[in-house]
Formats: structure tokens, sequence, C-alpha cells
């Protein structure tokens, strides 16, 4: 595991996007497992910006969003297509075809969470998973208690989350209950994970999932099992962690 604590939410972002970026570049056709929410938000303006400015090449990137709220069609605001649109797609050269993102408007939730995993099977599995966690310590929307073996299903949201979310809703009553997630399985199958987490409010879940036990109740914990995970925290998300980590990635060449 790779823990690298960076100054302040820019260089962290920089720092994910630029690994993303090397991928890319490394491999073209290569499979992107993306997040959202305000942390990657930075990640996203950053490879937006290598696109225009630095010919970054999208066209032939494929990815998969880890989850969607149950109930929101891809035009409301609020729906995490309507998100990655907005923040990203709509900014790069990626084929609308190659891009997926759970439906929330299913009516055959088990058959279609059956068919997303089919898909990433389909193009080869993903490459890279992009992930944030939840201050109390949720991957996608698996919340503790979600069994580490787990693949896409329904969940319901904890209450913890519905409220950490409904700052970007107008009112409480709107935020959804339920979501379509990758399961913990599937992000593990992943094969490289870059976890990503900033501010004081995420120090606990950070410590926990990086020196605390591997459990159920903290399931970001599951990185400890990875074997190429990467992740990249600002200072006040370092709070709580009690061990010494580098603020850069090691050199490849020891020595320098
Ligand atoms: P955030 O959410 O990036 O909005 O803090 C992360 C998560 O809940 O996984």
């Amino acid at each position: 595991m790779q823990i690298i604590v960076k100054e302040n939410y820019d260089r962290m972002s920089k720092l994910a996007a630029e690994m993303i970026a090397d991928l890319v570049r490394k491999k073209p056709r290569c499979v992107l497992g993306l997040a959202t929410g305000s942390t990657p938000l930075g990640t996203y303006r950053e490879l937006i910006r290598m696109h225009h400015e630095e010919e970054l090449d999208f066209s032939q990137v494929a990815t998969f969003n880890l989850d969607e709220y149950i109930g929101l069609p891809p035009t409301h605001e609020q729906s995490y297509m309507y998100f990655m649109c907005r923040n990203f797609f709509d900014h790069i050269n990626i084929h609308p075809a190659n891009v997926h993102v759970p439906s929330g408007i299913t009516e055959e939730v088990p058959s279609y969470c059956e068919w997303y995993e089919k898909e990433i099977k389909e193009v080869g599995g993903i490459d890279l998973q992009l992930l944030g966690i939840g201050a109390n310590g949720h991957i996608g929307f698996n919340e503790p208690g979600s069994s580490l073996g787990s693949r896409t299903r329904l969940k319901m949201l904890d209450e913890k989350t519905v409220k950490d979310n409904a700052r970007f809703f107008s009112r409480l009553e709107d935020v959804p209950h339920f979501a379509i997630t990758m399961g913990i399985a599937t992000i593990t199958e992943t094969r490289q994970l870059l976890m990503q987490a900033n501010g004081e409010n995420k120090a606990g879940a950070i410590a926990r999932s990086v020196e605390g036990p591997i459990t159920a109740m903290c399931p970001a914990s599951i990185v400890q099992m990875h074997p190429q995970v990467t992740i990249i925290v600002d200072r006040a998300a370092a709070k709580k962690l009690t061990r010494r980590y580098p603020s850069e990635p090691p050199p490849l060449t020891p020595g320098k």
C-alpha cells in the first residue's frame, strides 16, 4: 500500500490526475473506474486541462462508474450520470458508447446489476479504479456492514450518508435512500486502486482504513488486501494516521 500525504487538495488532485494520465498514455484503450462526489472534482479538472493543453486523448478509453441513485434519471441534476457529464465527460473526447454509469431507473435491478458486471468483464476488467471514501468508511455506496465479497447490487444508504449528501439537494427529503453500487469484490478485482481523501472529516475513516483491522464495518479497509493501492490524502485527512508516510511516490531508482 502506498500512502502519500500531500500539502493540500490541489496537490492531491494533481498527483491523482498524473497517475491516471500516465495510464491513459501507456494504454490508450484502458478501462477507468470512476467516482463522483466532491473529492474527485479537482482530479477531473486537471485531466480536462491535460486534454486541452497536453493532448491527453480519451478517444479509446472506457469508463465504469461506481454507483447511481435509484429513482434519478440521467437528466436529473443530482444524478451521477449528470454529474459525470457536467464535470468530466462533456469536456473530453470520450466516446459516449464507452461510458458506463449504472442506471438509476432500471426496472429490473438484479438482472441489470448482473449485466453491469458482465460488461466490466467483457472489456477485460477495470485497470484503475478511482475511489473516494465516506466519513463512515464506505466505498461506492458499500455502507458499513456490506459484505466484503459483494458484487454490483442495490444498497440502502446509511443515515449518515443521506445526511452527508443532503448538501447537494434542496431538501433532506429529496435525497434518495437507495442506490445501485459496484460491490466490494467488484472494486477489489480492479488491477489498481487509487483512493483519495481530503479534509478533517475524513481523517477517522482514513485512519481506520489504513491502520485499523480489515472489517465490513469499514468497507474501505479492504484496500489492505489489494496488491496495487495508492492512497493520496491531504494533511487534514492524514491527521489521525500514526505512522510516517511520504509526500511523493517512491522514486523508481533508489537513492534518487
Ligand atoms: P465526497 O464523497 O467526495 O463528496 O466526500 C465521497 C464518498 O462518499 O465516497
